[in-house]
């Protein structure tokens, strides 16, 4: 069974980066948790701030672990299905967030979708894979890649995810209709883990999105 939690937990291991603050007031906030796996974060979220919570997975799996756990708590809803279809037809939300799990939806689907759902102010907080377990760093092309999961006593299982650059994930925002508040790069604090995620909280302006955007082989940028 998946441990609750009392704080999100933005990754790459529990307690590294800030916790629930950066994402502002909660109480009575309609929220949406993208790719909620078992369902903790957005059960902490509604239980400990009142939020208002809708958590959505694509995975059976996790969404069924989710409801059991978790489908109790007043003001938490999961959600099965495509985090992208959803927003093209829900009511907005003042505030999508998601741990490590924006990187498996291709980026020209999920950013133009976020901006459809949210209104102008409404923000847009999430964390990415930066590096690798393999030292692999993030790519200045937006391209998919190959990644291996590793679960406990099972085999890797590959998934196809976009490890993107700071400078590229700005980009693709801006393009989109976002201003980045904040970018940061979480690591571990441990020289044998060199695994290392971004933290974007980013806000939707009230223009509209670029109608063509810089070129997206742009090169690195720092965090
Ligand atoms: C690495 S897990 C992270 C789970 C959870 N956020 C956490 O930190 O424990 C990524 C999750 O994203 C989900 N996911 C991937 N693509 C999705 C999509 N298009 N819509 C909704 N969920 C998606 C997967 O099913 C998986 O549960």
């Amino acid at each position: 069974m998946p441990e609750d939690a009392d704080r999100v937990h933005w990754g790459p291991k529990p307690g590294i980066g800030p916790g629930d603050s950066i994402l502002g007031p909660l109480h009575g906030r309609r929220v949406l948790e993208v790719g909620c796996g078992t369902g903790r974060f957005a059960a902490h979220l509604a239980r400990d701030h009142h939020a208002v919570v809708d958590a959505i997975d694509l995975s059976p799996t996790q969404h069924q672990r989710a409801q059991t756990r978790y489908g109790d708590i007043a003001g938490v809803r999961y959600l099965l299905g495509d985090a992208v279809t959803h927003l093209h037809t829900a009511d907005p939300y003042e505030l999508v967030f998601s741990v490590e799990s924006l990187a498996y939806v291709d980026p020209h689907r999920a950013l133009p979708a976020l901006r459809h759902n949210l209104p102008a102010g409404g923000r847009l907080v999430f964390s990415v894979l930066h590096t690798d377990l393999d030292e692999r760093g993030p790519s200045s092309t937006l391209a998919p890649r190959e990644q291996h999961i590793r679960l406990k006593n099972r085999p890797p299982a590959p998934v196809w995810m976009w490890v993107l650059t700071p400078l590229l994930w700005q980009d693709l925002l801006d393009e989109a209709g976002f201003t980045v508040d904040h970018h940061d790069l979480l690591t571990v604090p441990d020289a044998d883990n060199p695994v290392t995620y971004q933290l974007i909280q980013a806000r939707r302006r009230t223009d509209r999105p670029h109608a063509a955007g810089r070129d997206s082989g742009a090169s690195d940028g720092g965090a």
